[in-house]
């Protein structure tokens, strides 16, 4: 694989949400699709006035061929009930459509992806973007916010607050798998009670 990759040979010029995902279903345009079982593309109301952007698809994200699923899915869905925004309504997905592991026998242990192969699946989220057109996007995780905010984003440094960014307003938040690791440790509360105040910052915009 060389370091050109670059999803936008596969993204057609429709903007229907549709058209695009089974688009996706052929990317070749970096290596993640090969191990991967199957593109994990956004999901959710087609006009959504929030879109929420997580990484990558996980595991049980990769078996089920649907965002946020699993175990950190649940957390946002508590999240997002505290907040007042209703899941249904919002648009999920991810800054890379295709789930990134290493096999260690019969596990797949979630590997971050790398910038380039954020870079490469960039031009998918500007399609499920300009399709939305949500009145504000929401980045969980550092991953997120650089797919969103197109620069490298500090999450201690941006969270809390509206950002104005060019196109639309972005919150920027921890990632809910953060979260779920302080599951039954010192210190969940706090970082479950942070997340559900920076999606109070976008429940006006629902
Ligand atoms: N984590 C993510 O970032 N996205 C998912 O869809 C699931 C877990
Ligand atoms: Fe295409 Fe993104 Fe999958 Fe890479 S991760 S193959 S760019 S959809």
């Amino acid at each position: 694989m060389t370091d050109a990759a670059d999803a936008t040979p596969w993204v057609p010029d429709s903007r229907d949400l549709g058209d695009l995902e089974s688009a996706a279903h052929e990317c070749r345009g970096c290596e993640l699709w090969e191990p991967a079982t199957q593109v994990v593309f956004g999901s959710g109301g087609t006009s959504a006035a929030v879109v929420l952007v997580g990484e990558q698809p996980g595991d049980q994200e990769d078996r089920q061929g649907a965002p946020f699923v699993g175990p950190a899915g649940r957390v946002l869905d508590e999240a997002l009930a505290e907040a007042g925004i209703d899941r249904s309504a919002a648009y999920l997905t991810n800054a890379v459509k295709h789930f990134r592991f290493t096999a260690r026998g019969k596990r797949r242990i979630h590997q971050k992806p790398d910038v380039r192969h954020v870079t490469a699946c960039h031009p998918w989220l500007g399609a499920e973007l300009e399709a939305v057109g949500p009145r504000v996007v929401v980045a969980l995780g550092a991953t997120a916010a650089r797919a969103v905010l197109g620069r490298t984003a500090k999450i201690g440094e941006l969270r809390g607050q509206v950002l104005e960014e060019p196109d639309r307003p972005v919150v920027v938040t921890t990632h809910p798998s953060a979260v779920l690791r302080l599951r039954g440790r010192d210190g969940y509360d706090e970082a479950f009670a942070g997340l559900v105040a920076d999606l109070r910052l976008a429940a006006p915009y629902a």
